[in-house]
């Protein structure tokens, strides 16, 4: 827990336009930036000194702020067979970008359900993936064709719990009731997106909780309704450098809590889709 009242450092991806992590990192000297190399991703920097908003390839686009964590889980997502993405819980859009930078010949559907997170997210992606689609919708009832995405990732809201460090103040406002309210949004979530995965294809379910309630359990209880799902080891998506973040227990998952100290607290599984039908 120690671990969540230290600030967190500025963390950043490098896109494919910057040219490669060490072009990125040179030019972001030459502008007062200084970075290292990122152990948990192979385009990642952490940020030692410096303001990368400032600087001219921020304003190019060339990388993305985020956390570490959260940039594993979108290596997470990446398709393994043919057809399109979505990303159901899409807004403020990090996880959407790296997501389509992974797979830049594929097309990419982003749900938001509110309006002004998704009218901040159709103006990211405009300029960030213009081939993006971004549609205002809510992902318990999604509006897209049932059994045709090659991924589907669902980084459903959650009561946060795994990034206090960034929003203090959350550890006097969450309660028992918020972590079981979002636990039950997170399992309907599943739920409905797992219909939109194509035969071969993967879903992520991923939440910034340290809750079990909002992480196994939701997957557990997911599984039991779903047999035609199957967990997958993370490893071949992740690389072996993130292999201190690989979770085992009933099946291995992303699990970046409380050991890693420099990465928010994250749980996330990848559940292939093997079979059919829903049980009952
Ligand atoms: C954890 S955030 C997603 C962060 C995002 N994936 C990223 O990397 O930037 C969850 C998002 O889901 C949205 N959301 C909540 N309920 C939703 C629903 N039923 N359908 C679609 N989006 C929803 C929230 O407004 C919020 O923007």
């Amino acid at each position: 827990m120690a671990a969540l009242n230290r600030p967190a450092r500025a963390f950043l991806v490098a896109r494919p336009a910057a040219g490669g992590r060490e072009t990125l990192a040179r030019r972001l000297r030459e502008e007062g930036v200084e970075t290292t190399a990122s152990p948990w991703h192979p385009e990642g920097l952490s940020v030692t000194r410096g303001a990368p908003q400032l600087t001219s390839a921020f304003r190019r686009g060339e990388f993305v702020l985020l956390d570490p964590a959260a940039a594993l889980v979108a290596r997470l997502a990446a398709p393994s067979r043919p057809g399109p993405l979505a990303d159901v819980c899409a807004a403020p859009g990090g996880k959407a970008i790296l997501l389509a930078d992974r797979s830049p010949d594929r097309r990419l559907v982003a749900l938001e359900r509110h309006l002004r997170r998704a009218a901040e997210l159709a103006d990211r992606l405009r300029t960030a993936v213009p081939r993006a689609a971004v549609v205002r919708a809510d992902a318990t009832a999604p509006c897209l064709p049932a059994g045709r995405f090659a991924a589907v990732l669902v980084d459903a809201p959650c009561s946060g719990t795994g990034t206090l460090r960034r929003r203090p103040e959350r550890r006097h406002r969450v309660t028992p009731r918020d972590v079981s309210r979002c636990a039950e949004q997170a399992f309907r979530l599943l739920e409905a997106s797992a219909a939109l995965v194509a035969p071969g294809g993967a879903i992520v379910y991923a939440v910034c909780s340290l809750e079990p309630e909002e992480g196994p359990e939701v997957v557990e209880r997911f599984l039991a309704r779903r047999p035609g799902f199957a967990p997958e080891d993370p490893t071949p998506w992740l690389g072996p450098d993130a292999a201190p973040a690989i979770g085992t227990g009933p099946w291995p998952h992303l699990d970046t809590w409380p050991r890693l100290e420099e990465l928010d607290g994250f749980f996330a599984v990848r559940l292939r889709r093997t079979g059919g039908a829903p049980r009952g």
